[in-house]
């Protein structure tokens, strides 16, 4: 008995020569073996004796050269683990004694739920494979996709399922795919939890045998859970070293990823739509496409797979792919004003904002229909004539006469009962027919997967970018699902919601950036409930978490990074003290923690001192020296806020390490302990790097000019002390 995954003996076929080596996606038909190589990864699987598609390998970068033996099935050990089982599989369908988790699961109209899956073919193009498979019996076909990155060697996988049989069948279960892990038992899972005002809290846990399922049952992607994952292989607390396994989920909607370690401590990963209330009706001739599960590798610890990602979603998922523009620096009055927005009250705003840099000026809630508080207007987007009588061209002429751009706050795929759409079309909603209608915030959920609430909501969206000078678009979405029925269609296609619903928000999307390809959008969702790397296909940049509070905003901020890059991390200085916590913290505390990310605004400016605007112009002027590096940099978390740290490090390098930016802060100071040593990561260690300090010197003697090995070696000494204190100083390289 050998177990496949087991590091396969890597045999030298002389025959492979350089010039095949160099293709991305390669496929040794002797052994039957597929190769994928991007980065510093490799990929490989093999069609096993059974022709089942096997795992062989996902790691370190193998010689060109390298080839793989066969894949053989593994017999089993137990009449109760049999071999379907304890042979891992690329994609498996629920059947033949399959115990562990399937990529897909079908129940036919003849109640067979059977399903066994077979190489039938495959294509490659460029860096992409495709493999069919067939069901040993049932024309019932899957067409597997691999794409693999060649800067990053993060892979794209996702399914599409097509019923060519004589009848409809019903879709229970679809992943993307299933990634496998070299077996072993010294895993450590990374996972990022959560809950509204409180995102992004990194969970960090040992594996064992069993399920550890990461999910939403939202009908969105939730603020419980992001659709992300890391393994780390004998785990330390050095952020750039070991063995890392990391995925993420492109999709919007009820997810599910399971991590599974099984008898045989082989560990796998399926991930795609949520099986919870699934149900997907596939007539003869249809299909099914899954989302895209990204998987990637980093032999440098869990910082580089961070990095990776950052990398991998600024060249290939973000809409501005592969070089976004940086974000602006944003003002936005919510915190400050709340529904209560009006053109002179903004006008008054905006022209403060402009004169301490502010480059986009947005209108958040409370602009429309008879919208004074949350319970009502939400669905009637015509601009409210008591608040801005001349429409909003005046404000926005007057923002652009300031030198600024225009964002709107919008939450299209929402309706408040006490609305004129509401009253036009109660049907509209998710509802299962003749049952209470639970609301959120006083409100309730367009059904999206209704072709006429579709058109509706891109229709005003529509009409409103082309009547209106709009750069930016803050899209919110304040609640998730209840009763989400569908009564307008057949019961058995009610389900198909899960689905209809979120292609169809995408769409809207993809069709309004086509249009208007100037407006950039923001996801939020009562902050960071929408966040993952499906709707980042879409939208520019995201808003974390509704809590603003600074040094709360570091710990959601240190876990966000994991999954997602500080291009898209908003971030805005608002009201002292206020928040959940109402801790009163210096102008200068609450920029250096919103200066990690997009810088915005949202105090109220007119609440503020001359030297509150002298402070915020100093340091917009100074986030504007470093913007770059931090929103495209390396990221290095040299010191973690969590598990109640009492100091928290980040430092950005910009690609071409020509310039490091560095926030150090302190919680809290006890019995005197000197601030920790600081060692910088990421510089060129030959060149010259020049200090500039973005707030005052803390005290600490650090030379004016140094080399990168100095910074990186020498152990950096800041005198930071007392309570919620912070420095910032950047490095510029001056030679050579
Ligand atoms: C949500 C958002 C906030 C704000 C309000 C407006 O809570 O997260 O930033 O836009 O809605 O109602």
């Amino acid at each position: 008995m050998r177990s496949a995954l087991k590091f396969v003996t890597v045999f030298f076929f002389a025959a492979v020569t350089a010039a095949g080596a160099q293709n991305a996606v390669r496929f040794d038909s002797s052994a039957k073996v597929f190769r994928l190589d991007g980065g510093d990864v490799s990929y490989a699987f093999g069609i096993n004796d059974r022709n089942e598609l096997q795992p062989l390998y996902w790691g370190s970068r193998l010689g060109a050269a390298d080839s793989f033996p066969p894949a053989h099935t593994n017999e089993g050990n137990a009449s109760f683990d049999m071999s379907t089982s304890a042979t891992p599989q690329e994609f498996a369908g629920w059947g033949a004694g399959l115990q562990l988790e399937p990529a897909l699961k079908i129940t036919f109209p003849d109640g067979n739920r059977d399903l066994v899956l077979h190489y039938v073919s495959h294509r490659i193009e460029g860096n992409t494979l495709s493999i069919r498979l067939k069901d040993v019996e049932r024309e019932v076909f899957v067409e597997l996709r691999y794409e693999i990155d060649p800067a990053t060697g993060i892979l794209g996988r996702s399914a599409k399922i097509e019923n060519k049989t004589a009848a409809a069948l019903m879709i229970e279960q679809a992943a993307a795919a299933t990634w496998t892990l070299p077996h072993g038992t010294n895993y450590t899972l990374d996972s990022l939890t959560g809950r509204w005002a409180g995102e992004d809290q990194l969970q960090q846990e040992a594996m064992h045998q069993g399920q550890r399922v990461l999910e939403s049952r939202r009908g969105s992607t939730g603020h419980q859970n992001d659709p992300w994952f890391a393994i780390e292989r004998a785990h330390t607390n050095d952020q750039d070293a070991g063995d890392v396994w990391f995925g993420a989920l492109a999709w919007s909607g009820s997810w599910r990823i399971t991590v599974e370690q099984d008898l045989l401590n082989q560990v796998r990963v399926t991930g795609g739509y949520n099986p919870f209330d699934f149900g997907y009706k596939l007539n003869p001739g249809e299909s099914l496409a899954t989302p895209v599960f990204y998987g990637g590798y980093s032999s440098h610890g869990i910082g580089e797979a961070s990095r990776l990602l950052h990398r991998f979603e600024l060249a290939q998922i973000l809409p501005q792919r592969p070089n976004p523009h940086p974000r602006p620096v944003i003002y936005n009055s919510w915190e400050a004003t709340e529904f209560n927005v009006t053109e002179s009250g903004q006008e008054t705003l905006a022209e403060k904002a402009a004169s301490i840099g502010v480059e986009r000026f947005v209108v958040d809630d409370g602009w429309f229909g008879q919208r004074k508080d949350d319970h009502a207007g939400l669905g009637d987007w015509y601009v409210n004539q008591q608040k801005f009588p001349n429409g909003l061209k005046p404000l926005i002429d007057k923002v652009h006469s300031l030198g600024m751009d225009f964002g709107l706050w919008v939450e299209p795929e929402m309706v408040n009962p006490n609305s004129d759409l509401y009253r036009k079309h109660p049907d509209w909603v998710l509802n299962f027919a003749g049952r209470p209608r639970t609301e959120g915030r006083n409100q309730l959920v367009l059904n999206l997967a209704r072709p006429d609430v579709r058109a509706y909501v891109f229709g005003f969206l529509d009409k409103l970018l082309s009547e209106n000078d709009i750069a930016f678009l803050k899209w919110d979405y304040n609640r998730n699902w209840s009763e989400p029925g569908w009564p307008a269609v057949a019961s058995d296609e009610q389900k198909q919601v899960y689905v209809k619903y979120v292609d169809n928000l995408y769409g809207i999307l993809r069709e309004l950036r086509e249009k208007h390809p100037k407006v950039e959008i923001e996801s939020c969702s009562g902050g960071g409930g929408r966040v993952d790397l499906g709707i980042l296909r879409y939208t520019d940049e995201v808003w974390p978490s509704d809590n603003t509070d600074p040094f709360d905003r570091l710990t959601i901020q240190d876990g966000f990074t994991y999954a997602y890059t500080p291009e898209v991390m908003m971030a805005w200085v608002t009201e002292t003290p206020s928040g959940p916590n109402y801790a009163p913290l210096s102008l200068q505390y609450r920029f250096l923690s919103s200066m990690q990310g997009g810088l915005g605004v949202g105090s109220n400016l007119n609440h503020w001192q001359a030297e509150d605007f002298a402070t915020a112009k100093h340091l917009i002027d100074e986030y504007k020296q470093i913007r770059e590096t931090v929103q495209h940099g390396s990221l290095y978390r040299l010191v973690s806020p969590r598990n109640g740290s009492e100091q928290s490090v980040t430092e950005s390098v910009s690609s071409d390490r020509n310039q490091a930016a560095v926030f150090a802060s302190l919680h809290s100071s006890q019995f005197g302990y000197p601030y920790p040593l600081l060692y910088l990561r990421g510089l060129d260690p030959k060149a010259q790097y020049k200090l500039h300090w973005i707030t005052a010197k803390p005290g600490g003697d650090l030379p004016e000019t140094a080399t990168g090995a100095f910074w990186m070696n020498s152990g950096l000494q800041l005198n930071l002390m007392g309570d919620f204190q912070a420095a910032a100083f950047r490095l510029d390289r001056v030679a050579p």
